[in-house]
């Protein structure tokens, strides 16, 4: 990935091989892709992370490679399954190892659940964004469930609307808040 203000990163946080979330966010990037904007989607299964806080966490490889990652990013989309009625550790972890490299950036949810109840679990997750690290949540929110999949598995047309909508509010945002840091009067404030 280029590294740009208007880059997108998607965290796919479930670690199941069938996952619904990891094709919300394959439709995410697909979408990016599609438009020249540059994405990189980081599937958590395929990286072997320690969990945040065991010895010498902070200093493997792969927290290093994803921290830069995750700095180098305009806008970073969260795509995770929903557990026990918040994102799972998984999702909670990498924040946690990546921590002040969200600074100030927008964050976007793509969810996928079990039921249609558990829609308010990512309310944790982005106040603790908000709070932590000041960055801005999307307030466009993509929340799925099987029932949201054709029979062959593909994202029904509702859903892909709302992937794509969510994915060009990050590219917005992202630009809009490049804009910002170069023009803005932030820097006199601090
Ligand atoms: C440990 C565990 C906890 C879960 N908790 C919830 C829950 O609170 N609410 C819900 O709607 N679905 C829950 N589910 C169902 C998952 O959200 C659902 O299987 C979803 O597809 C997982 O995302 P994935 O397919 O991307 O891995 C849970 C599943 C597991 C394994």
């Amino acid at each position: 990935m280029t590294s740009t203000e208007s880059s997108v990163v998607i965290l796919s946080c479930s670690l199941n091989p069938t996952s619904l979330s990891h094709k919300l966010a394959q439709a995410a990037q697909s979408f990016l892709r599609d438009r020249q904007v540059p994405v990189e989607l980081v599937d958590l299964a395929e990286h072997d992370l320690p969990l945040c806080g065991g010895v010498g966490s902070f200093d493997h490889p792969s927290v290093k490679t994803l921290t830069g990652i995750i700095e180098s990013a305009g806008a970073i989309l969260v795509s995770s399954p929903v557990y026990n009625y918040d994102l799972n550790a998984a999702a909670k972890n990498v924040m946690e190892l990546t921590g002040s490299g969200w600074t100030e950036k927008p964050v976007g949810f793509l969810c996928a659940a079990g039921g249609r109840s558990s829609y308010m679990s990512p309310i944790g997750f982005a106040n603790s964004l908000m709070f932590d690290f000041r960055c801005l949540i999307i307030p466009r929110f993509v929340y799925c469930t099987k029932t949201d999949f054709t029979e062959s598995g593909e994202l029904g047309p509702e859903i892909a609307t709302r992937v794509d909508q969510l994915a060009a509010a990050a590219v917005d945002l992202a630009r809009a808040f490049a804009w910002v840091r170069a023009n803005g009067v932030g820097d006199q404030a601090r």
